[in-house]
């Protein structure tokens, strides 16, 4: 119950510290319930502390562990600890069908302005909302910081945030002139930015630092998603102190239990939103509330449809969108066997080529059934080095090798819930959609430098386009354009025969150049 209520709280920014009483010592008879409980789950060792913690202590831990059921993290950490063995025949594998795909790089580009305008059409009616999953925690980038407060090398210094903010803003502003509306009818595209007991905090407070880049606060909804106990090989409980529990976010599958939780759903639901688009932080070239996107899903009346770039060699590792006993489905590289992956289809390209990218649509009517399925999401294992302190002497163990598991749910397990008809797929050109932030600077993939260097050449690409004469001096390359100039290369004509020495900013429109 009092999860319950902090999340109620939590919905639209009132957050549990502004509410929050002193701390309660539970009762005797609540510890000796709540003991039972976790004694009969044979977890009693959470409890090994709790008579010598102090006030605060005892009601963090008593409130943590009642959000818990122990018989279910049990029986989670069973089924991933000791998975059975499958015994039916390997799945059949198909790519999607041609009725359920596009392709951006191949469509008439009379087909891409049809969807353009009519997904412009959709946020003008203020029917489009964002989700922002970004409860990540992030380990291999290996800032302190969330993601998106990552200052990625641009010139301006922009963050991941600021730049979607900025996207946010733009679509609003192209989509109030695609309908001929004043500015002061702008529609409006909420932002829901899911984070985790880890990064909600710094988050809300980058957020307000920055004014929330120039949106307006009540249409950045940050909520959080919910956490699973960390759990040792041989499937305890870990405790992080003597009065806390390790936890992990329960990973972005987690998106729909917190879109019901937090209230989000509520609130799309009192906007009138229809649909809704959902990506992750890390995508430094993400097209926030893509109109083209939005257009295509809701042309094909798709329930879900995602976004995947053409897969760049047979050997790449990444997973894959295709059709698992007629299902739509995820499949990993390591799941496909290497004849699989290097067959080719009639046109030389790879049969199974739609790699996933983590970019999803979903019909507002689609999430109006969370209920029905979100129990029913598999949980993932990850196993890493979890600090723990030990129950029987309270001394504190930083293990060297992996001590134990995360439990994670993914985001695009729901997709087999669904049919073929209802789902839809849209490849998208990889250099204009696609650069993850996944890794310290230095790697040489993924990494910093290379999400500055991918939105620099896509910038200079745009000018090009439009005519604009790109120098560049010295191994110094790319053009960073602001968001709030151009969204997706358009409204850059005005630089028409200019001469741009790179690197360079644009952020100044045609009036005040
Ligand atoms: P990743 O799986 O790449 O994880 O997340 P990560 O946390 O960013 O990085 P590592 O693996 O720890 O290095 C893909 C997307 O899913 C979000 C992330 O924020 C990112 O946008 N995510 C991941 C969540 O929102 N919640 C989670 O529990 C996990």
């Amino acid at each position: 119950m009092a999860g319950v209520v902090k999340n109620l709280l939590e919905t639209l920014h009132i957050t549990s510290s502004d509410k929050e009483a002193p701390p309660r010592e539970p009762t005797a008879d609540e510890v000796k319930e709540l003991r039972e409980k976790y004694e009969k789950a044979g977890q009693e060792h959470v409890f090994a502390f709790y008579d010598e913690l102090d006030i605060s202590g005892k009601a963090f831990l008593f409130d943590q562990l009642s959000t818990f059921d122990p018989d279910r993290i049990n029986t989670l950490a069973d089924k991933a600890l000791k998975p059975t063995k499958s015994s039916e025949e390997p799945p059949s594998l198909e790519p999607l069908p041609d009725s359920a795909t596009a392709s951006l790089l191949d469509a008439p580009q009379d087909k891409k302005d049809e969807w353009y305008k009519s997904g412009l059409g959709h946020i003008s009616e203020n029917k489009v909302a964002v989700v922002l999953m970004a409860g990540g925690q992030g380990t291999r980038l290996g800032s302190s910081d969330p993601k998106g407060c990552f200052d990625i090398g641009l010139p301006s210094k922009k963050s991941l945030f600021q730049v979607q903010a900025e996207r946010i803003k733009k679509v609003q502003e192209l989509a109030a002139k695609h309908a001929g509306l004043e500015s002061a009818k702008e529609p409006i595209v909420p932002w829901y930015v899911m984070t985790s007991g880890p990064t909600r905090k710094p988050t809300e407070k980058f957020f307000q630092d920055n004014e929330y880049f120039g949106l307006e606060k009540e249409n950045v909804i940050i909520f959080e998603q919910g956490v699973l106990p960390c759990i040792s090989n041989d499937g305890k409980i870990l405790l992080e102190s003597k009065s806390k529990v390790a936890v992990a976010p329960d990973g972005n599958g987690g998106i729909y239990q917190a879109l019901l939780t937090s209230g989000v759903r509520g609130d799309m639901e009192k906007r009138g939103i229809e649909h809704i688009h959902a990506y992750c932080v890390d995508n430094c070239l993400v097209k926030v509330a893509d109109p083209v996107f939005i257009g295509f899903s809701s042309s094909k009346k798709a329930d879900i449809a995602t976004k995947v770039v053409r897969k760049r060699a047979a050997n790449e590792s990444v997973g894959l969108i295709v059709q698992k006993n007629g299902k739509p489905d995820v499949v990993e590289y390591s799941e496909i066997d290497k004849e699989t992956a290097e067959a080719k289809d009639g046109s030389d390209l790879l049969k199974f080529r739609a790699a996933n990218i983590v970019n999803h649509y979903y019909s507002f009517k689609f999430l109006q059934s969370i209920e029905e399925w979100a129990d029913k999401l598999p949980h993932h294992v990850a196993r890493k080095k979890i600090p723990y302190v030990d129950p029987e002497n309270g001394e504190t163990i930083k293990p060297e090798k992996p001590n134990g598991i995360k439990l994670e749910q993914f985001v695009f397990d729901v997709f087999p819930f669904l049919s073929l008809d209802e789902f839809a797929c849209l490849e998208v050109d990889r250099k204009e959609e696609f650069s993850p932030l996944k890794n310290a600077r230095g790697t040489g993939e993924d990494d910093p430098d290379t999400s500055k260097q991918d939105i620099m050449e896509q910038g200079a690409r745009w000018l090009k386009e439009a005519g604009a004469v790109v120098v560049s001096e010295g191994s110094a390359t790319g053009v960073e354009v602001s968001p709030l100039i151009s969204y997706g290369g358009e409204g850059l004509g005005y630089l028409n025969e200019r001469e741009i020495r790179a690197p360079a900013v644009i952020e100044k429109t045609k009036d005040e150049k």
